[in-house]
Order: structure tokens, then sequence, then C-alpha cells
């Protein structure tokens, strides 16, 4: 029988972490050009698949072609879980689920979803005896090594994974006090990966070749990019390019930067057709990109100040242009 997880992983073992706000359809059609491997979608909400909300529905955009592609979910009832699953399975093609248990954002812990679920094993349970009950589809869970280092939880949670039937782990290496800093416990990946009966996937800090390394030698599976795929979309070619962490900014010319630019935004405009999304949302979104695709470079800070000025996409595709001499 076919494993998503682990024969993905054999063919690739890099995966693009969900990142909220980035990880939508016209990015991950750049991410594809350098990357054939798993892709987490958004975090999507359960409550608003199980009502059929319309905004929800449309985080299931997706292209055939972009596949192996996990769609994540997250919220604080279990009930919705099963609903949730089916709802998208009628909705689109549907490669595999995980569910968001390792998000710190207060917003998304007040609905009861994320870190939240850490502090509560029974309803890490009846989530994903939910999800195996509704459908065949694999499904990973994505968590962190525990709240605090006091209150660490990921061998409780691996033993409920793995008697529940979840496919795949996904442990990013810290507590949620750490937020977004602190020392990735690259130690309990490897606990966990000598550990677990299931598919491994660890997650945190890694940023080139040499973290990608580090991280690999702790015997996970797969091995998932988030910041550093939102700043530097190129990072998984660069690392089977064997390109350095301290190498990565400069793995492209900036003229090949500034094309990927532009062309996301040609991405960006189709998505919004159709669908009564406000170019504009999207045209934030290319700013950020374009201020960190450029890290390092020369006049960066001016360019940075230049494009946060203006609100005219015009202006911001000639800046660019300009900056990037594309
Ligand atoms: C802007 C942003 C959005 C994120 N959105 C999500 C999300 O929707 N779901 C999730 O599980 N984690 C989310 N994360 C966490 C990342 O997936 C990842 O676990 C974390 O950034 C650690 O990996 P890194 O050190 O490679 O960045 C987000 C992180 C950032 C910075």
């Amino acid at each position: 029988m076919s494993d998503f997880f682990k024969d993905n992983l054999l063919k690739n073992d890099l995966v693009a972490a969900p990142l909220a706000g980035y990880s939508h359809l016209p990015y991950r059609r750049i991410l594809r050009k350098f990357f054939n491997g798993i892709i987490y979608s958004e975090m999507i909400s359960v409550e608003g698949l199980a009502r059929r909300n319309k905004e929800t529905m449309e985080y299931l955009d997706r292209l055939e072609s972009d596949t192996p592609l996990v769609f994540q979910i997250f919220g604080g009832k279990p009930e919705n879980y099963a609903e949730a699953v089916r709802v998208a399975e009628n909705e689109c093609q549907v490669d595999a689920f995980d569910v968001n248990m390792g998000c710190p954002v207060k917003k998304v812990i007040k609905a009861g979803g994320g870190c939240s679920l850490l502090g509560d094993l029974g309803r890490i349970k009846a989530v994903v005896s939910n999800i195996r009950h509704a459908t065949e589809k694999p499904f990973s869970i994505k968590i962190r090594i525990g709240l605090d280092e006091k209150n660490l939880v990921y061998k409780e949670i691996l033993k409920i994974a793995e008697n529940e039937g979840v496919n795949a782990l996904v442990v990013h290496g810290r507590t949620k006090r750490d937020m977004f800093g602190g020392t990735v416990r690259i130690d309990i990946l490897q606990e966990i990966a000598d550990m677990a009966n299931i598919t491994v996937i660890g997650n945190g800090g890694v940023a080139g070749y040499n973290t990608y390394r580090e991280m690999k030698a702790t015997g996970v599976a797969g091995i998932m990019i988030g910041r550093s795929m939102m700043k530097a979309p190129w990072v998984f070619k660069a690392i089977e390019d064997k390109c350095s962490d301290d190498d990565l900014y400069n793995y492209l010319s900036p003229a090949e930067i500034g094309s990927l630019l532009i062309e996301l935004w040609s991405y960006m405009l189709e998505h919004t057709k159709g669908r009564g999304m406000k170019e504009t949302h999207y045209m934030h979104i290319l700013k950020k990109f374009a201020v960190w695709f450029c890290k390092g470079f020369e006049m960066a800070a001016d360019f940075r100040t230049n494009i946060y000025k203006t609100n005219s996409i015009d202006e911001v595709l000639s800046l660019i242009r300009q900056f990037y001499r594309c």
C-alpha cells in the first residue's frame, strides 16, 4: 500500500511549511519552480469548512499540478473535524490533511486550536480519532515539543498518534513559550525519530545546507522549512545544490529574483479574478516578498522605504524592475 508521507519524502526529504498569509496558491506556484516535494497549505478553519463559509472554502483553491499538497486544518472543537474533512474532500482533490497543533498566535489559541491542544491530550485524541473515522486520506499532526521546558508532551502525543492511525508527526523543535526564537531542540528531534513507528518530519531553523544537514542527522524522514521559504523560495533547490546557509541570498542573481516577483504578481492577479478579492490584498503581500527577497543587497533599505510608501501597483512593479534590474 502506498504511504503518502514516506513515499514522497523518499523522493524529496524537504517539506514546505504552512505559513498563514503566504502559503497560498500563487506563492505555491512559485515554490513549485524549485521544488517537487510536499507543500503544506495555510491553516484552514474547521469551523469555517464545516459551515461551508465562502471565504474559508477559497483556501481550498489549488491547481492539479500543485501536488503533493497537504491541507492544514485548525480549530478547537473535535466534533467539527470530521465534517471539515468531508467538506474538503467533496470540494476538491485532497492528497492529505494536517492538523495545526503548534501555532502560538493568540487568535488561534483563543479559538481552542494550535498550541492550546498541547495542553489537552484528551482533545488531541478526540480530534485525531474523529478525522481517522471520517476519512481514509493520510494525515499528519504538527506539534511543538511542549508548552514550555517543564511541560514537554511530545512522547504522549507520539503515542496517541501511533495508536489512532495518524500517518506522520511534524515536530517544531521548540516549545510554545519559545514562540519563534530560542534553540531548536535537535536532541529531542533525534529522540522522537528513534522512538517513532510513524513518519517524523522535523522543523525549526533550517536555512541552508548546514542547518539541513544538522537536522537530517537526527534521523527524521523529512525536514520542514518555514521562514526561509517565505524569504527565499529558492531555498529548496539551493539545499539540493548544497548551498550554505550564508550563501542563500546569493544563490540567484538580482534579475532572477526580480523576475520571480513579477511572475508571482501575475499569479496573484489570476487568483483574484472571479473571486471578488481585492488586488490590494495581494499587492501588500507582494511588497513584503519584494523586501524579504533582497536581504543583504546594497540599497535594500531605500528600496524598502520606497516600496512601502506607494499604494500603486504600477509603481510597485516599476520599483521592483528598477531595483532588481529585470
Ligand atoms: C508568518 C508565519 C505564519 C505561520 N503560519 C503557520 C500556520 O498556518 N500553521 C502552522 O502550523 N504553523 C505556522 N507557522 C509556523 C511555521 O510553519 C514553522 O513551524 C515555524 O516558522 C518554524 O519553522 P522555521 O524556523 O523554519 O521558520 C507560521 C510561521 C510564520 C512565521
